[in-house]
């Protein structure tokens, strides 16, 4: 299987499935506990059908969308993840690069393997940074002055890391950070000498954002969870958030919403954006999907919001779900992850070159020309799942 046959994401999990080491593959494929909710937040479009209009002259379509203050040229943006030069040496550069190339948001996230300043004196697309507040203050106030100085465009708090997931495949595997030969893990990486040669070769692995601070993530080893737990503050509350919001002082995005109740909160400590996310379901097993929460959230705080639906994307009717239900956009993960592993920057290109002739495409047999024709007359959930509100 090559580049040229990734037609969808799972061409694309398959390809990086083959090219990486299996504890790496499975950090970025697994998710918490019975992963329900990994699959959840992809199925969950499929409770939802699309009504088209014809005969509209859509000959042109226009994908563009502001949200945060920023325009973008697609509806669509790459959510901040850890890690990236594990999965491919090319790492943030190549999945910036692509984001540039298609006019769309870059997220980098705390946990980076590429700096902050490196990402912001060659990436020219708007840039999002993904902020994990970390017991030690210096070290969080470091990172919000280092994204001020580099013209960072916008700040997304996580805000559902009060405790690691249970990532039972990240346990059956061994994956910590730096990745650590066990016995287990020693024979496959032993089969996948190019990812091998290449993550050597490249100068295997760092965090910039914390180096200066800690020691944890950079020279010894630790499971992801082990990180949020040890690391990151767990008595984090609203009122730190609003100082953050305060600090920042620009568009600053909370990342991990999922109730009515927090999106309104949201809104009362001047965020710009929500990311409806469930952290690609690595947190809390059980919870649900984004596009499921997604109309309560929009009724009560949409019009004073932006609201971003993030995760289970796979396909461009999924993003034109979302936006007809009221998403100012869309973001995701393991959309561009996979690709990532599997080909460096050229494999994000071709995902998100996919992606988008998808929904150019969609829009078209949806007779729609811009994503403002979008809204719910379009939608219809099936009769088992028509509680939701249309
Ligand atoms: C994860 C964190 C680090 O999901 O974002 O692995």
């Amino acid at each position: 299987m090559r580049l040229k046959h990734c037609h969808n994401t799972r061409d694309f999990r398959e390809l990086a499935r083959r090219r990486l080491p299996s504890p790496i593959f499975h950090y970025i494929d697994g998710a918490a506990d019975d992963e329900t909710t990994r699959r959840r937040n992809t199925e969950a479009y499929s409770n939802c059908d699309l009504v088209p209009n014809v005969l509209r002259g859509a000959e042109h379509v226009d994908l563009s969308t502001r949200v945060m203050g920023l325009d973008l040229d697609i509806p669509l943006f790459l959510s901040p993840t850890a890690l990236q030069c594990l999965f491919h040496h090319e790492g943030e550069m190549a999945v910036g690069k692509a984001a540039e190339q298609f006019g769309t948001l870059f997220g980098l996230s705390s946990l980076g393997t590429t700096s902050i300043e490196e990402i912001a004196s060659t990436i020219k697309t708007p840039k999002l940074f993904q902020l994990y507040v970390h017991k030690d203050k210096g070290l969080t106030r470091n990172m919000i002055d280092r994204c001020k100085a580099a013209n960072f465009d916008a700040m997304a708090l996580t805000v559902d890391t009060a405790v690691g997931g249970n990532r039972e495949r990240d346990l059956v595997t061994g994956f910590t950070i730096p990745p650590k030969l066990t016995l287990k893990s020693l024979l496959s990486f032993t089969c996948h000498p190019a990812w091998g040669l290449n993550y050597l070769s490249h100068g295997g692995f760092e965090l910039p954002q914390l180096q200066d601070h800690v020691g944890e993530g950079t020279s010894i080893t630790l499971s992801i969870g082990s990180y949020i737990n040890t690391m990151l503050d767990q008595s984090m509350d609203w009122q730190a958030a609003e100082e953050i919001v305060r600090y920042w002082g620009k568009p600053l995005v909370l990342k991990g919403i999922m109730s009515v109740e927090d999106a309104r909160r949201a809104v009362d400590i001047g965020a710009a954006a929500i990311m409806i996310s469930n952290h690609g379901g690595r947190q809390l097993d059980g919870s649900r999907s984004p596009f499921d929460q997604l109309a309560e959230i929009v009724d009560a705080v949409g019009d004073r919001i932006d609201v971003i639906c993030d995760g289970g994307i796979q396909r461009g009717t999924h993003v034109l779900k979302a936006l007809s239900m009221g998403a100012r956009a869309c973001s995701g993960g393991r959309l561009y992850l996979y690709a990532l592993a599997a080909a460096g920057r050229a494999g994000v290109e071709k995902a998100l070159g996919n992606l988008c002739s998808e929904m150019e495409r969609d829009m078209k047999l949806m007779g729609c020309k811009s994503i403002s024709e979008l809204n719910r007359s379009n939608l219809r959930f099936r009769p088992e799942f028509a509680c939701h509100s249309q």
